[in-house]
């Protein structure tokens, strides 16, 4: 096994995925109300933005993928309706069973499974459209998820990856103050857990800019890629397509 990086840390492959499930192991009972205060509401236009350009349709299979608390799954369980299906996934069981439950409370019930995008339990081609919200970031070997990711999907079917990205220049010094100064103040105040957000903001700085990971998702195989920047890049939509 080599080396990855935790956040601004070097460890080694194999201690990753566990470092990781310690965070949203801490912050799932907090992350919906974590989520609008960092971003200030704005993660809800992110995705409703994510949403448009996903096109999702009556009938459609959907997988989301390390979907938690089920924004976008419960989104797009509606849009496809009784005769779609969306599955929502993730590895991390506090997560996923926050999200069920809060779907379930909306009188939604999806079919739900606990695993690991980097192993996916679903056959070649079973999918019309996969989406990962804010979770590639977090996988220790972000080829071999997005090489899982376009196996599961059917041919002309897309990935959208909507992740934290590169923001530009003349924002970058004002948001490096506001990530490494006040994220882990409100974690601590609203979540009691400074660490996990000083993981955030360090792990946004580790993961490939725009253009990377656009390069990587035609590495794993996407015919056609696509980079929608949004908020000035603090966000990229990247939609591959499987052709
Ligand atoms: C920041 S949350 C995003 C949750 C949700 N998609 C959203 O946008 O609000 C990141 C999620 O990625 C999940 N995750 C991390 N590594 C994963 C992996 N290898 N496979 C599947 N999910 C993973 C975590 O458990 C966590 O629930």
């Amino acid at each position: 096994m080599g080396d990855t990086h935790f956040g601004y840390q070097t460890v080694d492959e194999s201690q990753k995925a566990s470092r990781v499930r310690g965070v949203f192991d801490s912050v799932a009972s907090r992350y919906d109300v974590m989520n609008d205060l960092m971003s200030l509401g704005l993660h809800r236009a992110w995705k409703a933005y994510t949403l448009a350009v996903a096109g999702a349709r009556e009938g459609d299979r959907v997988l989301d993928i390390a979907g938690g608390t089920g924004d976008l799954a419960r989104a797009l369980a509606r849009r496809v309706g009784p005769r779609g299906c969306v599955v929502h996934t993730d590895i991390n069981e506090a997560m996923l069973r926050t999200g069920r439950d809060r779907l379930l409370d909306e009188g939604l019930v999806l079919p739900t499974a606990l695993c690991d995008a980097e192993a996916l339990p679903f056959a070649e081609r079973s999918f019309d459209l996969v989406t990962v919200a804010f979770g590639l970031r977090n996988m220790t070997h972000k080829d071999r998820a997005l090489a899982e990711m376009r196996r599961v999907l059917r041919d002309g079917g897309r990935l959208l990856v909507l992740e934290f990205s590169q923001v530009a220049q003349p924002l970058r010094k004002a948001y490096d103050w506001y990530s490494f100064n006040v994220l882990p103040r409100l974690g601590q105040w609203v979540a009691g857990d400074a660490q996990s957000y000083r993981y955030l903001a360090e792990s946004i700085r580790m993961h490939p800019p725009q253009a990377e990971l656009k390069a990587m998702m035609k590495a794993a195989g996407f015919g056609h890629v696509d980079v929608h920047n949004l908020s000035a890049g603090v966000v990229a939509l990247h939609v591959g397509v499987r052709c």
